[in-house]
């Protein structure tokens, strides 16, 4: 579904990705781990068009990406939860998902996505006309999947979805992507909680200082012992 090729990005003069290569078969959750300032965001950045590659190619469901706008990558099917989740503050939960679906028209099937969000994440339900600024950093969380999820991509990208947030929100959020995962969706997750990512992924990559340092089974690398001194504090 997603293939990254030699995949090089710059901030001016900062050489953030260099070469990186991936792959994000349909069906699997894939997660990118690795330190802070890794390049994980870069490589999400780059998937979803905010940043563009000087050498190497993105190409997703058999489209290369240096040939697509990035306002088009919705409709192409990518939708992207960027860090710092970035909802609507001074929107209400409604309002929020109604702008993930503002690439839609099909009025009966948007209707359905509603109703299957506040399934999946009741609190919304709750508060649906409240003001997204006020929610707790992990209803934020879950609003900023709800309202991605309302484009009904192929491919969800996941950036750092467990940051800031206690541990039995964590849990309750990664079983949240299982279930999104199970029912359909691809999805590539980014995180520095490697241990819980590597739970639920089927593949990863470790990223460091912009290469990919190792790729793996999500549980091959969970058993690892240069990964586990390394990203999981073993
Ligand atoms: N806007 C920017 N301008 C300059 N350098 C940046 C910018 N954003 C990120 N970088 C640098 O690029 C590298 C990768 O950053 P990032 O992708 O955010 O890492 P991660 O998400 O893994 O923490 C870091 O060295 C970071 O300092
Ligand atoms: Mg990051």
């Amino acid at each position: 579904m997603l293939e990254m090729i030699d995949v090089n990005v710059y901030y001016g003069a900062v050489h953030a990705l260099k070469g990186i290569s991936l792959k994000v078969n349909e069906g699997e959750i894939v997660t990118l781990i690795g330190a802070n300032g890794a390049g994980k965001t870069t490589t999400l950045k780059t998937i979803s068009g905010v940043l563009k590659p000087k050498v190497g190619k993105v190409i997703f469901d058999g489209k290369d990406l240096n040939k697509v706008n990035a306002s088009n990558m919705v409709s192409l099917g990518m939708a992207h939860v960027p860090e710092g989740r970035r909802i609507f503050a001074n929107m209400s939960i409604m309002e929020n998902l109604e702008m993930g679906a503002f690439s839609r028209k099909d009025k009966a099937e948007i209707k359905k996505d509603y109703e299957k969000i506040f399934e999946t994440f009741p609190r919304l339900l709750e508060r649906k006309n409240q003001m997204a600024g006020t929610l707790s950093g992990g209803e934020q969380q879950m609003l900023a999947i709800g309202r991605a999820l309302m484009s009904r991509p192929k491919l969800l990208l996941l950036d750092e979805p467990s940051m800031g947030l206690a541990p039995l929100v964590v849990k309750q959020i990664f079983s949240i992507i299982e279930d999104i995962n199970k029912s359909g969706t691809t999805v590539l997750l980014v995180e520095q909680n490697a241990s819980m990512a590597l739970k639920i992924a089927h593949r990863a990559y470790v990223i460091q200082n912009g290469y990919v340092e190792m790729e793996g089974d999500a549980s091959e690398l969970l058993n690892d012992e240069s990964v586990k001194s390394a990203y999981l504090g073993a």
